[in-house]
């Protein structure tokens, strides 16, 4: 334990951060208009090295122009090493407005790489005189991203949310996979004949949803590549969910109600977690710690379980 307080995470709803590539534009105006929570506008990986320049233009005058509504406005620029992420900041910084929230480094290894991005970011800003400081996201999707979490989760005060980010994160471990995330056919143990397949993003998800909940930063599950396989989604976003992370990437607008639907808490939870803390307001008065709640012992921690459940419903019924 530590005497110090968890820092809070910034109170936003986040359960879909929904992309689409920054080259197709007729598709922002359905993303302005979908119930996904975060737009992630890409310069990165779903555009062509051929049409970065192109797609950072429509980008800018989209931000501009088009009614984003109360969602939290991103964009994915290129990674630390391509030519590319310098232009994209600054061109950024320089031309879109005030209404662009956030952006999104992809394939940070280190602190440095954010703090390398703030430098460049707060000089702009000072420059152009802009008022609303910038907030960061980070994806951890490489061996030196997971192997340096805890330090990059405390890079920046920018930095708000940590996304992982699973098929860069395969590849950069070497892993024996293909396809974006979820269940992987030959990770199973067995009992007789019987297969029970394991998680194998478990632990990279875990270490970032402690780093993030130490700095006090939100801890997103990111891209499901088979947008046929609702249930697979489901599975995914659920395993996510009770590990402790906000929400999840949609590369497909089938995706969002997926995502909404797993990371809103449910009806029945938020009675169950209300009537914990009915209970314990109760064993409290008497006197007592713990109590008995449907046959089952509840105490002081289980205040604060049923609290994060509670924080978590009324934060998304404030904003929808
Ligand atoms: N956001 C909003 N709307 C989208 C969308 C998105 N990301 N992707 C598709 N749509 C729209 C389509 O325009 C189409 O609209 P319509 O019914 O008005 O014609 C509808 O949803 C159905 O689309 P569909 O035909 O099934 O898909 P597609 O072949 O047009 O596109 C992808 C498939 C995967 C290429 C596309 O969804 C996409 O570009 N996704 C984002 C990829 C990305 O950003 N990757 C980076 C992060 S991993
Ligand atoms: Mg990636």
């Amino acid at each position: 334990m530590s005497f110090r307080l968890q820092p809070t995470p910034p109170a936003r709803p986040n359960r879909c951060q929904l992309f689409g590539p920054g080259s197709n534009t007729k598709l922002f105006p359905k993303m302005a208009a979908s119930a996904a929570d975060v737009i992630n506008l890409d310069l990165e990986d779903s555009v062509a090295p051929s049409d970065k320049d192109n797609a950072r233009a429509n980008i800018i005058e989209a931000i501009n122009t088009i009614d984003w509504g109360t969602k939290v406005l991103a964009v994915r620029i290129n990674a630390l090493d391509t030519p590319y992420w310098y232009r994209d900041v600054v061109d950024l910084l320089e031309q879109a407005g005030d209404r662009l929230d956030q952006i999104m480094i992809p394939k940070v290894g280190c602190a440095q790489d954010v703090y390398a991005v703030d430098a460049l970011v707060t000089a702009i800003e000072h420059a152009m005189g802009r008022k609303k400081k910038v907030a960061f996201e980070v994806i951890i999707e490489s061996a030196a991203g997971l192997a340096h979490v805890e330090e990059i989760a405390q890079s920046s005060p920018r930095l708000e949310a940590m996304s992982f980010g699973a098929a860069d994160f395969a590849a950069s471990m070497g892993m024996q996979t293909t396809g974006i995330g979820g269940t992987q056919e030959n990770y199973y143990m067995l009992n007789g004949e019987a297969r029970h397949y394991s998680d194998p993003w478990h632990f990279a998800q875990a270490a970032i949803v402690a780093a993030c909940r130490t700095h006090g930063i939100l801890p997103v599950d990111g891209p499901f590549g088979d947008f046929s396989d609702d249930e697979g989604f489901r599975a995914q976003a659920r395993r996510s969910a009770t590990l402790g992370m906000v929400g999840k990437w949609a590369i497909h607008p089938k995706q969002i109600a997926l995502a909404n639907e797993v990371f809103t808490p449910s009806a029945e939870s938020v009675a169950e977690a209300r009537e914990i803390l009915a209970a314990m307001a109760q064993a409290k008065a008497n006197g007592e710690g713990a109590t008995v709640y449907k046959g089952r012992l509840v105490d002081i921690a289980s205040i604060k379980q049923a609290e994060v459940i509670v924080a978590q419903s009324e934060l998304i019924a404030n904003v929808s």
